[in-house]
């Protein structure tokens, strides 16, 4: 064990070594790697002037980088925002990686300080880029990756995204780099947390469109079937739909008829008085145009059709996504700090947690048959 090494980085640190023995009470816990090295080591001291104990914490805690993997730009900068500040305080040397996993195979990374992310806090999109590597995902692409890590003093990565990124943070655990995923994207389709950085924002963007979609259509008496974003997961259009007073609202995982699920709904509505219908449509679903002209030829009503798009994905975050973040970003730092990798920070019920990432990745998603229940229960 190398405790002379940090012997002298205590004396660094308090810059007198006959001061250091005066002051010193004891020593309270050390942190040893699985091949004996010295981590941490807390250290009490005592100043007598003031008759206080402090705890020192010294020792090399790890140097940390920050990478997205994720394409989409939403939100992911808050946890970055926060990321870089809590790793930096705890100690930690900090670096961002440049476009995902190709930032570890072309060393495109850049070290960060308190004031690299200065002001970020209310900004969409992401100051590192996003991107996919094909390169990453094969066993050269990976060692090369962790080769690099090491190469630099890496011992943690943060990885920011989905699914995939989580998969490629795995093979680098295996690879020798502790790696944690912070689940950051707005289609909320990560099975083991109830939430994914992004979503909230996402979805109040939505609600603002269909919000002024609602205005023509009331105005023209007209049928709007607006396509939401989401990929394979309905949750963005469950939500949009409730939110915005959707006659109907087709998820991918709900099994759907039109003429039950659609025209019977907008008929009945007529029925009540209404005049004008909105329609949310998961990205999952799809086909807005030929639903649009389906509704026209069916009920003769003006139908149109608008395919929300990437609006969803850009824009300053909401309160819920800038608090999430930190909160997932501080447990992200938390578990580096301790040594830890192959987790996933994920929300249940409520908390914020982590767990395996092998786990993780085995769960399947659940969607919220409950709400989809409620959905259609009020949506008249
Ligand atoms: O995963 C987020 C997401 O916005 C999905 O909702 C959508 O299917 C996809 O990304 C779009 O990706 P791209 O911008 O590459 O077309």
């Amino acid at each position: 064990m190398q405790i002379g090494a940090e012997f002298t980085a205590v004396h660094d640190f308090l810059g007198d070594t006959d001061l250091l023995l005066e002051l010193l009470v004891g020593v309270g816990v050390v942190r040893i790697d699985h091949a004996g090295r010295i981590l941490q080591i807390h250290f009490f001291i005592h100043i007598p002037q003031t008759d206080q104990i402090f705890i020192v914490v010294v020792g090399n805690v790890g140097t940390m980088l920050v990478g997205s993997t994720t394409q989409h730009g939403v939100s992911q900068i808050i946890s970055m925002g926060i990321y870089f500040p809590a790793g930096i305080n705890k100690g930690m040397k900090v670096y961002g990686v440049y476009r995902g996993y190709n930032g570890l195979l072309n060393g495109d990374v850049e070290e960060m300080n308190l004031r690299s992310v200065s002001d970020i806090i209310g900004n969409g999109g992401t100051m590192l880029y996003t991107a996919r590597s094909e390169e990453y995902a094969t066993p050269a692409g990976i060692q090369r990756a962790a080769d690099f890590c090491r190469s630099i003093g890496v011992s943690g990565v943060v990885v920011i995204g989905g699914d995939g990124s989580f998969r490629g943070a795995r093979c680098l655990t295996n690879a020798g780099i502790n790696c944690i995923g912070v689940p950051g994207t707005i289609d909320n389709d990560i099975a083991c947390s109830e939430y994914t950085v992004g979503f909230d924002t996402a979805m109040n963007t939505a609600i603002q469109m269909v919000d002024r979609i609602r205005d023509t259509a009331q105005s023209h008496d007209r049928c709007s079937v607006v396509e939401v974003m989401g990929r394979r997961c309905g949750d963005i259009a469950l939500q949009t739909g409730i939110a915005t007073g959707a006659t109907a609202i087709l998820v991918p995982e709900v099994q759907y008829n039109i003429e039950r699920d659609v025209i019977a709904r907008i008929i009945n509505t007529q029925k009540t008085g209404k005049k004008h219908f909105i329609v949310v449509v998961a990205e999952g679903v799809g086909g807005v145009r030929d639903l649009a002209k389906y509704v026209e030829q069916r009920l003769g009503i003006e139908a149109r059709a608008t395919v929300l798009g990437h609006v969803q994905r850009g824009g300053s975050p909401t309160l819920r996504d800038r608090v999430v973040a930190s909160q997932m970003g501080f447990k992200a730092v938390e578990l580096l700090e301790q040594n830890i990798g192959n987790r996933v920070v994920a929300m249940q019920g409520g908390k914020i947690i982590d767990l395996d990432i092998n786990e993780a990745l085995d769960m399947p998603r659940v969607f919220d048959e409950e709400l989809y229940k409620i959905a259609m229960t009020i949506s008249i």
